[in-house]
C-alpha cells in the first residue's frame, strides 16, 4: 500500500447511482481553440440533457481557472496540471453519477490521453470543436486574440502556444455555418448510441 493509504469502498455502488439517475456517467470532453465554441455548445447540450431528464454539469476553463485552479498559469506545465485536476474532479463527479461536459482548450494530446486514462476509456468521449484559427480570431469574442497578437498575452493558444488537434476523436464538430443548437443536437444524437 503506497503512502499508508487505503481505499474506502462506498456501500452504494456507481451502478446503483446510475440506475437511480437512469443514465450512464460519462465525460464529454470538448477540446478546441479559445473561441471555437466549446462553452456555448456545452451549454446548449446541458440544456438538452436537462430537458431529457439527465443530470449533467459543465466544467469550464474560464470558471475553474478562477477557483480551484487559480494558482495555475498557461505554461505547458500549468496546462498539464489544469487538465489533470479537472480529470480527477470529473472522475469524482462521474462516480457520483453525474454526466460531465468539460470545456477546456486542453491543447496537448498527451494531457488529453492522461485525462482519458484517469476518467476511464469507456466513459471518455472526446469531441473536437473544429473551428479554424482565423474564424476564432475574427470572432474574438473576448478580445483575447487582439491582445495575444500585440504581445499583451504571452503563450496564447494558436498564436504563441501550440494546439494539437485530436488524431481520432469520438466526434468532430465543425461549427462554421452551423448554429450552436445544431452542433449540440449532433452530439446528443451521438450520446444516444453510447452504451
Ligand atoms: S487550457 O489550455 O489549460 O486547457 P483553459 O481551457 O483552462 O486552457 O483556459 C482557456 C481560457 O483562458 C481561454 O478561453 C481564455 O479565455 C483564457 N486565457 C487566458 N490566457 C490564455 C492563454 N495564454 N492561452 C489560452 N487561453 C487563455
Amino acid at each position: 500500500m503506497r503512502n499508508n493509504l487505503y481505499t474506502e469502498q462506498s456501500s452504494i455502488t456507481l451502478t446503483e447511482r446510475e440506475k437511480l439517475l437512469n443514465q450512464k456517467a460519462i465525460v464529454v470532453w470538448f477540446t478546441g481553440l479559445s473561441g471555437s465554441g466549446k462553452s456555448a455548445i456545452a451549454n446548449a447540450l446541458n440544456q438538452s440533457l436537462f430537458k431529457n431528464g439527465r443530470l449533467s454539469y459543465i466544467l469550464d476553463g474560464d470558471n475553474v481557472r478562477q477557483g480551484l485552479n487559480k494558482d495555475l498559469d498557461f505554461s505547458d506545465l500549468g496546462r498539464k496540471e489544469n487538465i489533470r485536476r479537472i480529470s480527477e474532479v470529473a472522475k469524482l463527479m462521474n462516480d457520483a453519477g453525474v454526466m460531465i461536459l468539460s470545456a477546456f482548450i486542453s491543447p496537448f494530446i498527451e494531457d488529453r490521453e492522461e485525462a482519458k486514462r484517469i476518467i476511464g476509456e469507456e466513459r471518455f468521449i472526446e469531441v473536437f470543436v473544429d473551428t479554424p484559427l482565423d474564424i476564432c480570431e475574427t470572432r474574438d469574442v473576448k478580445g483575447l486574440y487582439k491582445k495575444a497578437r500585440s504581445g499583451e498575452i504571452p503563450s496564447f493558444t494558436g498564436v504563441s502556444s501550440p494546439y494539437e488537434p485530436p488524431v481520432s476523436p469520438s466526434l468532430v464538430v465543425k461549427t462554421e455555418n452551423k448554429t450552436v443548437e445544431e452542433c449540440a443536437s449532433r452530439i446528443l444524437e451521438y450520446l444516444k448510441t453510447v452504451k
